[in-house]
């Protein structure tokens, strides 16, 4: 099962994962990252810029889990324009380094394969963040979204342009559609790092972590890999069933064993 750790604030959970990320790096220097865009991974980032302060992050590599298409990739909130804010200029990476899906309609149709090739060229996603939609969806892959899917055009839910309207001047601006990498391709990342803050996320990630398996709730799919790190704040467990069990098997955590 997925290891939970319950953190007080999701700054905790940025520095959890942000050292391990370090450590990670420190040990294959050409690590390749799977990115995450929205709120919850921000923490995240914003540790990993002391963590990685004496770090030499040259040869890390990622690729990011989802783009809008037909959105100018110039756009402030293509998540092309996202990543090299918030990950690559922050941090120092090699821009040339990290990949985002190509959501410029010209091309669009076959833009999936070549990212899947991408990511097969640099040998896989050793760790993998994750974020949760309210509608339980990982990456865009929206509720119904096949467990053996791989990087393609979704629709996005009304739900979700609803959730990320935030960021846009209005509702409408929000684009219709998305290339994301599949639950399949997730599935095959070495680790997956699912991060969950705030009550909005509680029912979503309780359905994920311990409902049924079902393409009804993407997140779920997280129960089928074998190295799953589910990192939440108090809010977001609020509907774990098994709450008090994954404290205190985290507070028993052999400490030889990573995250
Ligand atoms: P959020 O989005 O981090 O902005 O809440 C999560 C997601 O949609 O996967």
């Amino acid at each position: 099962m997925a290891e939970v750790i319950i953190v007080p604030r999701s700054a905790e959970g940025g520095n959890l994962v942000a050292s391990e990320i370090a450590r990670r790096i420190r040990a294959t220097p050409d690590l390749v990252l799977g990115l995450a865009t929205g709120s919850t991974p921000l923490p995240v980032y914003e540790a990993l810029r002391p963590a990685l302060a004496e770090v030499d992050v040259s040869g890390v590599r990622g690729f990011a889990l989802d783009e809008y298409v037909g959105l100018d990739p110039a756009h402030p909130q293509s998540y092309r324009s996202v990543i090299a804010r918030e990950v690559v200029e922050p941090l120092g990476l090699d821009p040339a380094r990290i990949r985002v899906p190509d959501g410029r309609l010209d091309g669009i149709a076959h833009a999936g394969e070549v990212y899947e090739a991408a990511i097969m060229d640099a040998g896989g996603i050793a760790l993998q963040i994750l974020g949760i939609g309210t509608d339980g969806h990982i990456g865009f892959n929206e509720p119904g979204s096949s467990f053996a899917s791989r990087t393609r055009v979704k629709t996005l839910t009304e739900q979700t342009r609803a959730d990320n309207a935030r960021f846009f001047a209005s509702p409408d601006e929000v684009p219709m559609h998305c290339i994301t990498q599949g639950l399949g391709t997730i599935l095959e990342a070495g680790q997956l790092v699912l991060l969950a803050f705030g009550r909005s996320k509680a029912a979503a990630l309780a359905a994920a972590v311990e409902g049924p398996v079902s393409a009804s709730v993407p997140g779920s799919a997280i129960q089928l890999h074998p190295h799953v790190t589910v990192v939440v704040d108090e809010d977001a467990a609020a509907e774990l069933t098994r709450a008090d069990y994954y404290r205190y098997a985290y507070a028993n955590k052999p400490t030889w064993q990573g995250l």
